[in-house]
């Protein structure tokens, strides 16, 4: 858990509950973490992190490599699960770290006197589940259903009762991969608008299963190619083109382009299907057809 605060002690720039931070980590990577703590604490921020040893280095870096009191260089992230103020009603799902998002949207909900939500926490066991001592006191504990599986996919909760009759509630689902498949399968009927999904992890797919292809841009007319092994982002960055970037796993939302001709392959955990022939997060997904004009 990081608090972080601004070097003069100042107030910090505002966010909405389900926005990221992007961070350059000790080791120099750029890593995009959720914000936990209450868009209405405006003096510190928030980050719960998870120590993955076996992930790309920005979380070891950043659980071994910060002490109190050292200097953070932190960028603002954009805001694509951002919580929608006003609903009838709100359906949270979080497994694990996932919660990270999750918190903050209940801190918020909370701090209206907004009380119409129920969160579905699914973790292990109640042990190693983030956040248990704060989420099992009120005014938590009588939105929050806790489901331990014990590492069992077996015990996985059933969210088919949840999620079988459609209704006018929010749904807001962050967690591992197969549990927002999961959810995602079962709430196909759902409105895709009153469905919002942000994850921390993308099943890398297979480069021998990648097409080549080119990406035009639309201002200087230059057509650079994207081999099957590199992003788009890569083979931007290679032909000097500077775009910016963040987790590099489409998660952040930093990297969006805007998509003015073709059709995308789209792999990342940010767009919503309405947005799909318009935008495009070249760090993970790439085109179905030869060639994408992009708003670059
Ligand atoms: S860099 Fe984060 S979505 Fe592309």
């Amino acid at each position: 858990m990081f608090r972080l605060s601004a070097l003069d002690g100042e107030r910090l720039p505002a966010f909405k509950a389900g926005a990221h931070l992007s961070v350059k980590t000790p080791s120099g990577q750029n890593r995009s973490y959720s914000l936990c703590s209450s868009p209405s604490e405006n003096h510190f921020y928030e980050l719960a992190i998870k120590k993955e040893d076996k992930g790309r280095g920005g979380s070891s870096s950043m659980v071994d490599g910060l002490k109190e009191g050292d200097l953070l260089e932190v960028i603002e992230g954009a805001n694509y699960f951002e919580l929608k103020q006003g609903q009838p009603r709100y359906i949270f799902v979080a497994g694990g770290i996932g919660i990270t998002p999750i918190l903050s949207m209940m801190h918020s909900l909370l701090h209206e006197d907004v009380e119409n939500f129920v969160l579905h926490y699914c973790t292990r066991e109640k042990e190693s589940t983030p956040f248990f001592d704060l989420l099992s006191q009120e005014p938590f504990a009588s939105h929050v259903h806790f489901h331990h599986d014990g590492g069992d996919p077996k015990r996985s909760f059933d969210f088919w009762p949840v999620f079988e009759k459609t209704s006018n509630a929010h749904i807001y689902c962050c967690g591992p991969q197969g549990l927002m498949d999961s959810v995602r399968d079962m709430t196909g009927h759902w409105p895709s608008e009153q469905v919002h999904f942000e994850s921390f992890g993308v099943t890398p797919v297979d480069p021998s299963l990648n097409a080549e292809f080119s990406v035009k841009l639309q201002s200087s007319g230059k057509v650079i190619p994207v081999s099957a092994q590199q992003s788009i982002l890569q083979a931007l960055k290679q032909a000097g083109q500077q775009v910016p970037s963040s987790c590099e796993s489409g998660t952040c939302g930093s990297c969006r382009v805007g998509l003015l001709e073709g059709e995308a392959d789209h792999r990342d955990f940010v767009l919503m299907d309405d947005e799909f022939d318009k935008a495009i997060m070249i760090c993970v997904s790439r085109a179905k057809s030869e060639q994408l004009v992009l708003d670059l």
